[in-house]
């Protein structure tokens, strides 16, 4: 299944712009990240797409049809945010959700269980939700969305919240197994997103100003920054150079290319170093905004 948002813009109280006509496709049995900054609009096209928001402009479609009542019902949402003050047993309120969506108690215990035992949960089930920490919490939610025997499209808004490293690998590992699902993703965790998507958009200001996709044969070459970089910037396999504060960033294909780049750099009469950094795409779009860095091309 894919999923459609065709020209959707969102105004809040008639004076929020949070969406400017957005434009997205998400692909089947792929992981989609949608990132950027914060209040940029993730969460509200995530809403739009689960239908919690109604009143909005241009279509949102699935297998370029609207989505009906049945179609709907294949949506599994983990929301941001939340229920630190629920009262509820964990377990109670697991298997209510189970009987929402009809799944018999023995299943509904399989699933549970099998989760929480890998997210070494067992022990907090019978706990009120309010006793537990937010990461303890946050994987309610988790098991949350497992429960909804229809799910097809999961949509996973800052899934990682609160969770320790170890959880988060753990966590989205289980995600990664899933197959035949259209999985969105956001989170402001870049090493996630790289782990896990194949592509994802940025948005800002309620507009996608990229969109990017993750290719994890690509490197960074870092060099000192007295080299110049206008030889460099036209060689076959770089994709991009700019500087930091500290060194230049050239950006290649993958490593075949990079004996004969580093040789050119090396015969420079500047030349003091040239190393390969460790590379994260999802995290080097953020880096033309913030101060350290000048984007040259
Ligand atoms: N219910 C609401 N009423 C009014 N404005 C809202 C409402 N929900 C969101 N907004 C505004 O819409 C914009 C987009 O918010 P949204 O929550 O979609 O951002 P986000 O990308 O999810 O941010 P974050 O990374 O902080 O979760 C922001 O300017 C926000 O203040
Ligand atoms: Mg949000």
């Amino acid at each position: 299944m894919y999923i459609k948002v065709e020209n959707v813009s969102k105004t809040y109280d008639k004076t929020i712009k949070a969406l400017k006509s957005v434009n997205i496709e998400f692909k089947r049995n792929k992981i989609t990240g949608l990132i950027g900054f914060n209040g940029s609009g993730k969460t509200t096209t995530f809403n739009i797409i689960a239908n919690f928001i109604e009143d909005y402009q241009g279509r949102i479609l699935l297998d370029g049809k609207p989505f009906n009542n049945e179609t709907r019902k294949k949506i599994s949402y983990l929301s941001a945010g939340a229920e630190p003050k629920n009262p509820m047993k964990v377990k109670k309120h697991l298997y209510q959700i189970a009987s929402l969506y009809k799944v018999p108690k023995r299943k509904a215990k399989e699933i549970i269980e099998k989760l929480s035992k890998e997210m070494e949960f067992l022990q907090f089930l019978n706990m009120p939700i309010k006793n537990l920490s937010k990461g303890n919490q946050q994987k309610i939610k988790v098991i949350t969305t497992f429960l909804n025997p229809k799910m097809e499209i999961l949509l996973l808004d800052e899934p990682f919240d609160g969770l320790d490293p170890i959880m988060v690998n753990k966590i989205s590992n289980i995600f990664l197994r899933l197959k035949e699902k259209t999985i969105i993703i956001t989170s402001h965790r870049m090493n996630v997103i790289q782990k896990m998507c194949e592509e994802f958009y940025i948005l800002k200001d309620g507009i996608i100003i990229d969109k990017k996709k993750i290719d994890n044969n690509i490197i960074t070459i870092a060099t000192n920054l007295e080299i110049p970089l206008e030889k460099i910037k036209n060689m076959d396999g770089v994709l991009l150079t700019k500087k930091s504060k500290k060194e230049n960033l050239i950006e290649i294909k993958n490593i075949s290319y990079f004996k004969k780049i580093n040789k050119i750099l090396i015969k420079n009469p500047n030349y003091k170093y040239s190393t390969i950094k460790e590379k994260n795409i999802a995290e080097s779009v953020f880096e033309g905004y913030g101060e350290e860095n000048v984007w040259q091309n």
